[in-house]
């Protein structure tokens, strides 16, 4: 018999509140998406009294995705946010309300300036507020893992009282080692009478370096639910990478004895689609999902590979999804070739994107001798959610040299088909392109980041660029590729610059600067 693990995913709340992160509430959904497919338990999917752009992308979540899994919101331990979560979650059929309230000592003097008693008793206020509206109901207390053992055991008991049936045990700051934090669990289960009654949950965020490290050790002290991001996205270093995790529970299972639900094949695209939406780099060597996770260079691992695969492969890249550098079609393969390709790299897309793909690998494969599985689902990326832009390319030019002002004409066509064409000088002919774009959509933006990286291999590989810009008073992401890195650049930027014109058009106000904390 092995033990079920509920996975908890936060990429959409701890995740997204990490600096330069933010996603509309489009994007937040078709990660919600990926998040389902992906087979997790739990999605916690805003804070929704942070902002009305939270509290609608929970919502819209809620209603969207509440009948295939839980979706969660989060609240302080405070009547106005329980209500206010409540109010975005009743629509979905499961539901939960996640409640936190600090309790180490530095948060109660410094934060809260509240004793002990106080803090008891708000929580269990807030647990019993939140059990008017619905069975399901966790409680954290913050800055647990620096919270004495004794209050810790306390407010626990309290909480699981008044009617918490998750009670999760979060390393706010990243500051918890594993042995300790394990003991951390082993104490709790000692010592707390209706322990029983609740499923304890581990969150750790990874200051350190060692919050997966640190959420293994929670399972090994007693902890049924894990609550982790993709990509371990979140604030400062991040919280624990749920790739990481399960796969650690499912590679090592024989020491665990442990299983999650997790659908591990989708694992690999979901990551790309976070990193994708965020602007978020994967590191190449990142466990799992990074592009190096499954390259053996060594003369010496190649060879035990080719003997025997588990020499030296404890996974298998098909478990992750992983897409490598795999040689796909030639410039014959025809429309069935290419769609069944589509299909086993796990990737879904609607007819009219299906057409613009296949079209671009056609044009991609004259250009270039070898396309790669790595190719395909840069192209698919490069044209998913397209149809919905308002705004799309019909063509550019740029002249720039040496003693030359860079010049850029760019013509772009509206969602009433109408063409709209101008012209702008730059530092830089990307830098024109950019100028002209702004001209013809009419919104000013500032370029925070931009990245260009090689899809595969060779001199004649895709070039992706991602930018990051602040428009509007928020800021937007976009990826683009092309064998041509002044196109791929125009169209990384058309796409941040149409997700601000979707915003602009929603009179959607900009985000408010910071997350409220605290009680
Ligand atoms: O890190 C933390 O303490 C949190 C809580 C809200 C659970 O994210
Ligand atoms: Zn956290």
């Amino acid at each position: 018999m092995t033990d079920a693990i509920t996975i908890f995913d936060t990429t959409l709340r701890d995740g997204e509140q990490s600096p330069g992160c933010s996603m509309n509430t489009q994007e937040k959904l078709q990660v919600a998406e990926a998040l389902v497919e992906l087979g997790v338990d739990v999605i916690e999917a805003g804070f929704p009294i942070a902002s009305p752009g939270d509290f609608e992308a929970v919502q819209r979540i809620a209603q969207r995705f509440g009948d295939r899994t839980t979706i969660c919101g989060l609240a302080r331990c405070r009547t106005e946010d329980i209500d206010r979560a409540w109010e975005a979650l009743k629509d979905a059929a499961n539901v939960r309300i996640h409640i936190f309230l600090a309790t180490s000592a530095i948060h109660r003097e410094f934060k809260l300036k509240m004793g002990k008693e106080e803090i008891v008793r708000r929580a269990i206020e807030g647990v019993k507020r939140g059990k008017e509206y619905c069975d399901d109901i966790e409680f954290s207390p913050e800055d647990a893992a620096r919270t004495e053992l004794d209050f810790l055991c306390e407010v626990v008991e309290k909480a699981i009282d008044a009617g918490a049936t998750t009670v999760n045990i979060p390393d706010t700051v990243g500051y918890a080692t594993p042995a300790q934090y394990r003991k951390v669990f082993e104490h709790l289960r000692a010592n707390v009478p209706n322990i029983g009654k609740a499923v304890l949950s581990t969150h750790c965020h990874n200051d350190l370096g060692l919050a997966v490290a640190n959420s293994l050790a929670a399972v090994e002290g007693g902890a049924r639910q894990i609550e982790c991001t993709i990509n371990g996205l979140g604030e400062r270093a991040g919280n624990a990478a749920l790739e990481e995790i399960v796969m650690a529970l499912r590679t090592r299972a024989d020491y665990y004895g442990v299983e999650t639900k997790i659908n591990t094949p989708r694992l690999y695209p979901t990551s790309h689609l976070v990193s994708g939406i965020t602007g978020m780099k994967v590191q190449r060597n990142k466990a799992i999902v990074g592009q190096n996770a499954f390259a053996h260079e060594a003369g010496i691992h190649q060879h035990g590979m080719l003997q025997e695969r588990t020499t030296y492969e404890i996974m298998r890249p098909e478990d992750v999804g992983y897409v490598g550098n795999n040689l796909v079609l030639g410039k014959h393969s025809g429309r069935h070739a290419f769609r069944d390709r589509i299909k086993q790299l796990n990737l879904s897309i609607d007819e009219d994107t299906f057409a613009r793909v296949f079209d671009d690998f056609i044009s991609l494969a004259d250009k270039k001798k070898e396309v790669y599985d790595s190719d395909i689902v840069a192209l698919v990326e490069n044209r998913i959610g397209e149809t919905s832009d308002r705004w799309q390319i019909v063509g550019f030019h740029t002249s720039a040299g040496t003693g030359l002002v860079p010049t850029a004409t760019v013509q772009l066509k509206d969602d009433k088909g109408e063409v709209h064409c101008d012209a702008a000088t730059g530092d830089g002919p990307i830098d024109a392109v950019f100028n002209t774009l702004e001209r013809i959509i009419g919104i000013e933006a500032r370029l925070d980041d931009f990245q260009v990286r090689s899809v595969s291999r060779g001199k004649d590989a895709l070039g992706e660029v991602t930018v990051a810009i602040s428009a509007l008073g928020r800021t937007y992401h976009g990826k683009g590729v092309s064998t041509d890195i002044i196109e791929a650049g125009c169209r990384a930027y058309l796409k941040a610059l149409n997700a601000a014109e979707a915003d602009r058009q929603a009179n959607r106000p900009a985000q408010p600067a910071v997350v409220p904390q605290g009680v």
